[in-house]
């Protein structure tokens, strides 16, 4: 049947409310106006940042439609779409790139001002949803929603990938893996033979291990208070593992006394001020980077020893990876084609969207790397 041109009404999971269990409810989608992409879902992972979302930590507006790390099949495109095509294979994008505003026109700046992460409106470009539930108006997250059978978003914010992806596992190079990898090999540009610290070895944690590693680092020190993730930690080329509850110091003094004098690159992939503290203060004084990876809720503000700022260390943030995501985006799915780059370890659990509560209870408990929704 021909959907172009007319919403459709499928299977999504609603957020009514902050700390309120997802909903799996009949949603209407209209279709893409001009300038925008609707979808039909593949599969969407499942990030730490939505789990920010859900309990509150960032300021938006609900009911909304979670989710942003998806992978699927353009369905249809509105008025003046020229970059995709239905059929095409795409990957949603938490950063657009529009090729026009100062941060795209920059050489190395990647946080486009079409954005809708920081502030967020929950709304597209024009400033209306396209989801309806129940005769209620629903927001988007990140101008991206991919716990739902359709989504729209903005040609801008779509990556066409190759056609031979494989879209029940490359969901997780629409952010984690950008993310993580990009951190550290694009980002900090980790040397061979450097000393890393990554803090919180979940998804993003564990993408930037793979970074550092195929960077030649020589060693990476984990950090998480869940010892259940440190045995992939370590096989994905984790030196050391260790959780600052177990500790009698605090967790940064640990990190310099192993290394002497600090790390070369230390990453924060929790999104907790106290653990950016941590991380500022596990890298060399003089000349360690400080990668500051974690989305810190809203309005929370870092403390940091003035003093110890002039001596020469580096603090830098990046999202995804500070790629242009539009052009490099699709890259990175080619290098999994080519085995360049491996993202397999990071998917340990792959459940049909109708178990998505089961997949959150899974995340909750601290069992997933990353849970890809499979539609
Ligand atoms: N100290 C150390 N580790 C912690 C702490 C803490 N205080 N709190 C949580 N962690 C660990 C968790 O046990 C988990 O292994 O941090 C890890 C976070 O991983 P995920 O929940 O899987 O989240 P992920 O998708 O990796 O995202 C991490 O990056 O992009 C951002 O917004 C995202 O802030 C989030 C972060
Ligand atoms: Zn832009």
């Amino acid at each position: 049947m021909d959907t172009g041109g007319k919403t459709i009404t499928c299977q999504a999971a609603i957020a009514w409310a902050v700390n309120s269990p997802l909903s799996l409810e009949k949603v209407q989608v209209d279709p893409p106006k001009a300038g925008e992409v609707r979808i039909k879902l593949t599969s969407s992972g499942i990030c730490g940042t939505d789990q920010h979302v859900l309990r509150g930590q960032l300021a938006m507006n609900f009911p909304l439609i979670p989710g942003h790390e998806g992978a699927g099949i353009v369905e249809s495109v509105g008025k003046g779409v020229s970059t995709v095509k239905p059929g095409d294979k795409v990957l949603t994008l938490i950063l657009p790139q529009c090729r026009e505003c100062s941060s795209c026109l920059h050489p190395t700046g990647n946080f486009c001002d079409k954005q809708d992460v920081i502030p967020s409106s929950g709304l597209m470009m024009d400033g209306t949803s396209r989801f309806t539930c129940k005769g209620q108006r629903i927001y988007h997250s990140f101008r991206t929603s991919t716990f739902t059978e359709y989504t729209v978003v903005p040609e801008i914010g779509v990556a066409r990938i190759d056609d031979e992806a494989p879209m029940d596992k490359v969901c997780v190079i629409s952010c984690g893996l950008p993310t993580g990898y990009g951190a550290a090999v694009h980002s900090a540009k980790v040397t061979p033979g450097s000393t890393c610290v990554v803090y919180g070895l979940g998804g993003v944690g564990l993408a930037i291990v793979i970074g550092c590693k195929a960077s030649g680092a020589s060693r990476i020190i984990g950090v998480d208070i869940n010892e259940e993730k440190f045995p992939r930690a370590k096989a994905l080329g984790v030196t050391d593992c260790i959780n600052p509850q177990t500790l009698e110091k605090p967790v940064q003094d640990v990190v310099v006394e192993m290394t002497g004098f600090g790390v070369d690159f230390a990453f924060e992939a929790i999104g907790l001020p106290e653990m950016m503290v941590a991380a500022w203060n596990s890298c060399h004084i003089s000349y360690g980077v400080c990668m500051i990876i974690g989305l810190a809720p809203s309005s929370s503000y870092l403390s940091l020893e003035a003093p110890k700022v002039i001596t020469g260390r580096t603090m830098k943030g990046s999202a995804l990876g500070d790629y242009k995501t539009r052009d490099a985006i699709p890259e990175l799915v080619t290098d999994y084609l080519k085995n360049k780059i491996n993202i397999d370890p990071l998917i340990t659990h792959q459940l049909p969207f109708n178990q998505i509560h089961k997949a959150m209870d899974l995340y909750n408990a601290g069992k997933t790397i990353r849970c890809v929704l499979l539609f």
